[in-house]
């Protein structure tokens, strides 16, 4: 059903949990799920999701939030690009909310097409004698051939073509999609007599194509892929991610092979972290995508000049990203692919447990200049983003190399000192911490705010209660004055939590889903719990009162308005024994 709120119709779709869970691994803890956080470095888990809530907070650095403050915190998006990324996981059509008279459907009609070649493909393997024999020439087994939707494209110059038109595509989508070119002869399909590798995004909708030749002439582009296109951007989309990505999360790391064929052999031999750059060099934005699932990543390259340069070029941009690399490279010759096939699985996984570390794999690969390797090793180290894994780097490199950790240290300052020159950025920006401000909080003003929002139904006699009495603490008070706005009598509680995050500020928000996560109070002793938080908050007023009267009566000897509060204060306490509270 379509409202005419994304931002809910959202939410109404996606939960927070799964959400979450495709970057986080986490372990059900009472009603809600407990994870290691995501925006710090911590060892044991103080990252809560609740389900019930859809909110996250982490205990150990204050983050906290819905759907959206996680996605635009995660994956570094302002709120518009959250929202379109979001709605495309919901299945929602952004455009549709926006009322757009933009060519809306250009999107979806590029998928669909897609999707067309995809199964047109798929079909033509069936048919090929030739193709599925070189299949089984190379190894891949039939299954994995389903697994992967390999296909075939027949040599005819527009049999795709016409199969996208029949379909009621048109030229202008037709062309979007990159499956097809319009030349001065008419169209023709951009894939011809080639085996099929169709390139998957994370919700498993084919965006794009790899084709490989079945000649070996040199004459022949052994691979072409797809040119980007509005669902496919190559520098931001892996090989195989969509099948690797929860097994990365399990192991808490990603490997990258070159090839598409390798990634494909390294999942029929059981290894399913296994992914792969499309068809260029390792990519900034394919690396951020890695970074969602898990922090460290392995190299396994070639072990011939072209893999090694690759992959001295692949941990720059890796280390760029602040993740920590492993390198392994492959017997001269052999690529994954060829080493499993050899080898099997066994070994290939003994490799990969002894793979290098990046300082040893930099000076065992760089020639016999020992100076020069040190230096290149030295200019690897300052692409790392992250501080303590660039000191570690550095205390390696002393160690392995024996020049002193003084004299590193000096030459990667320099280092970085020049590359940040010459890139003209601040590492740093973009990234705020939100903190609580230091204020003045006691525990019955924080208890309240709780059962508020774990138990909405008593939001209505807390904000009564409270009414007219002062909140001590500027961060709840302004968000029991929002909570008043939204709650007008006792029937209207539902979302609370979810309406509040909306309207609040940071530091709001850090109070709100921190508070939102756990009972902190059995819901039968609820109301004597918030009788007894709003009679204390009283009594504390009152208290305050009187200090500020007796301070006044000093100097002017009236002891006239000391003496109503006393009074006041007479009252309220012989109420509170007559409740039975003390
Ligand atoms: P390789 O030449 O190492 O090929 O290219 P491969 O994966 O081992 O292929 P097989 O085993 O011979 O089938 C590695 C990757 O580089 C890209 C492709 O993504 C390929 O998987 N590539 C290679 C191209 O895009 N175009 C090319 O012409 C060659
Ligand atoms: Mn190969």
């Amino acid at each position: 059903m379509k409202s005419d709120n994304l931002v809910e119709d959202i939410k109404a779709r996606l939960d927070i949990v799964e959400l979450i869970s495709e970057h986080v691994e986490l372990k059900r803890s009472g009603s809600n799920f407990k994870g290691l956080c995501p925006f710090h470095a911590e060892k044991t888990p103080s990252f809560m999701v609740s389900p019930a809530k859809q909110i996250f907070h982490c205990f150990g650095c204050s983050k906290g939030g819905d759907i959206f403050g996680f996605t635009m915190g995660y994956e570094n998006m302002d709120f518009s690009e959250t929202l379109s990324f979001l709605a495309d996981k919901a299945g929602l059509n952004i455009d549709e909310y926006r009322g757009a008279k933009t060519d809306k459907g250009i999107k979806e009609n590029v998928l669909a097409a897609q999707v067309e070649a995809l199964n047109f493909f798929r079909q033509n393997l069936s048919k090929s004698k030739q193709a599925k024999k070189y299949l089984e020439d190379r190894g891949v087994s039939e299954e994995t051939a389903a697994v992967f939707s390999l296909g075939y494209t027949i040599s005819d110059r527009d049999a795709l073509y016409k199969k996208l038109k029949a379909k009621g595509l048109s030229d202008a989508h037709i062309k979007a999609s990159g499956l097809v070119n319009f030349g001065e002869r008419g169209p023709y399909d951009f894939f011809r007599d080639r085996l099929m590798f169709p390139i998957f995004d994370l919700q498993g909708k084919p965006i794009a194509f790899g084709g490989r030749t079945f000649s070996s002439s040199k004459e022949i582009p052994k691979y072409i892929n797809s040119p980007d296109s509005p669902v496919f951007r190559k520098g931001e989309t892996c090989f195989s991610l969509d099948k690797a990505k929860s097994a990365i999360v399990q192991k808490k790391y990603s490997v990258i092979v070159e090839g598409y064929l390798d990634a494909i052999m390294c999942h029929q031999h059981g290894i399913a972290n296994v992914v792969a750059p499309l068809g260029t060099a390792l990519t900034a934005g394919q690396v951020k995508r890695l970074k969602r699932f898990a922090e460290k990543v392995v190299l396994v390259f070639d072990g011939d000049s072209a893999g090694i340069s690759a992959t001295k070029r692949a941990l720059s941009v890796v280390f760029g990203e602040g993740l920590q690399a492993k390198v392994l490279i492959l017997p001269e010759g052999e690529d994954p692919d060829s080493y499993l096939k050899k080898h099997g699985a066994e070994k290939f996984r003994k490799l990969m447990a002894g793979a290098l570390s990046p300082v040893n794999f930099l000076l065992k690969y760089s020639g016999s200049n020992r100076l020069d390797a040190v230096r290149l090793a030295i200019q690897s180290i300052a692409a790392c983003a992250d501080s303590l894994q660039r000191d570690e780097l550095v205390r390696e490199l002393g160690e392995r190399s024996g020049v002193s950790e003084l004299t590193l240290r000096q030459e990667l300052k320099t280092t970085v000192q020049k590359t940040f020159k010459n890139s003209g950025q601040n590492r740093n920006s973009g990234r705020n911490e939100t903190h609580i401000r230091a204020d003045q909080t006691n525990k019955e003003e924080l208890l309240l705010l709780n059962i508020m929002l774990t138990m909405p139904e008593k939001a209505y006699d807390i904000l009564h209660g409270i009414e007219g009495g002062f909140i001590e603490n500027t961060v709840i008070r302004a968000i029991f004055d929002k909570a008043a706005k939204f709650i007008k009598n006792k029937s209207q509680s539902a979302n609370l939590t979810n309406a509040l995050l909306d309207v609040c500020s940071d530091d709001e928000r850090v109070m709100i889903t921190k508070h939102s996560i756990s009972h902190e109070c059995d819901i039968e002793h609820a109301d004597t719990a918030i009788e007894d938080c709003i009679s204390k908050i009283k009594l504390r007023e009152i208290e305050k009162k009187i200090k500020e009267a007796e301070l006044k009566a000093n100097e002017t000897g009236d002891l006239k308005e000391l003496s109503l509060l006393l009074t006041e204060k007479n009252e309220f306490n012989n109420k509170r024994m007559l409740r039975g509270q003390g």
